[in-house]
């Protein structure tokens, strides 16, 4: 068991609380910085360390990690959305490359000695056309939220060779698992498993007159996810990382399969595709399953996230 100290900004989020789980399960003393913009003190478990701070307040973030002096910092907060970020760049950059900066700055000066950093692999390639994109694949950011995340990737890159910072990207795909917020504009899974546990329709954006069946997408389970950010905490991890499990799914079969997880019958609607939605994202996970292991696979993943659903709604 190791006894580092692993700071995770976003913590009260989504993805972030379950890093924390399971740096918390491996034997790491964590900690957990947010705004709580979008994330909830309900996400954490009781008694761990909690520093209520934006990321643009330098000096908030300079004197949280000084107070704490964690080891390793997971940056997992962030301004999230894509189409906020087409309406909002100036806000976008904010958070995710000022704010990237003060935590990168911070964690300098107090002497952490590895960053590992929540990057997209669903926004950084752009459209995937055909195949799945890995690591060495051209990035085309097209949202100035991918730009972004890729700025911000290459600060780790600059900070490594200026300071000696160790760093880790983890690119995801598409996460879905328990506690994803269904009220924000992303997180399909969230979103339609609310819908299908109140009875109401699921919209699938897409091209009727091609036939298609909406957005392709790959889908990776959020425990997948935390596991690859606690192996990069370790040091076990190559410096950049695509999780994802290279499987394709298109948004109406993604409803059946949920529909079937949580025991409903799904009505569907068609709408036309969402301007600016991507129309194929898929992500290679060969490097994935080399350092890593299987991902789950979208059935049992669905299965989990049911069950958690399930229990919230019946709450
Ligand atoms: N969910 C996905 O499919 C996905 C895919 C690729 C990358 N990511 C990245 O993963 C990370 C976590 O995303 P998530 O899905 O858990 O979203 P989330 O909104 O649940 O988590 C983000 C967290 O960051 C916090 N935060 C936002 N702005 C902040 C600020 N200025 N200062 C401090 N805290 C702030 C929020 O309160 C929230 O708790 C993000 O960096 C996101 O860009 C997510």
């Amino acid at each position: 068991m190791t006894h580092e100290r692993m700071l995770i900004t976003g913590g009260a989020g989504f993805i972030g609380s379950h890093v924390l789980e399971t740096a918390l399960a491996e034997g790491w003393t964590v900690a957990s910085l947010d705004d709580l913009s979008t994330g909830s003190r309900a996400n954490l478990p009781a008694g761990v360390p909690f520093y209520e701070v934006d990321i643009r307040d330098g000096p908030a973030v300079q004197a949280a990690v000084a107070d704490f002096r964690p080891t390793v910092i997971s940056h997992q907060a962030a301004q999230a959305s894509v189409s906020l970020s087409v309406r909002e760049p100036v806000l976008d950059a904010e958070v995710n490359i000022i704010g990237g900066l003060n935590v990168l700055m911070a964690a300098q000066a107090n002497g952490v000695e590895r960053m590992v950093f929540a990057s997209t692999g669903g926004a950084i390639y752009g459209e995937v056309p055909e195949g799945a994109a890995d690591e060495h694949t051209v990035e085309w950011p097209y949202s100035p939220y991918a730009t972004s995340k890729l700025s911000f990737e290459k600060y780790l890159e600059t900070f490594r060779q200026q300071h000696g910072l160790e760093f880790v990207v983890l690119r995801y795909a598409n996460v879905y698992g328990p506690r994803q917020n269904p009220h924000g504009e992303a997180g399909v899974v969230a979103i339609f498993a609310e819908r299908l546990l109140s009875g109401q329709a699921l919209q699938i954006n897409a091209r009727l007159e091609t036939g298609d069946e909406g957005c392709l997408r790959d889908y990776v389970y959020v425990g997948d996810v935390a596991r690859a950010n606690v192996a990069a905490a370790r040091g076990t991890l190559p410096r950049l990382l695509n999780v994802g499990t290279a499987t394709e799914t298109s948004t109406e079969r993604l409803a059946h399969l949920l529909a079937d997880a949580l025991d409903v019958n799904p009505t569907l609607t068609v709408a036309p595709p969402r301007s600016g939605d991507l129309r194929r994202s898929v992500l290679d996970a060969a490097l994935f399953r080399q350092v890593l292991g299987e991902p789950l696979s979208l059935a049992e993943g669905l299965q989990r996230t049911a069950q958690w659903a399930r229990h919230q709604s019946a709450r």
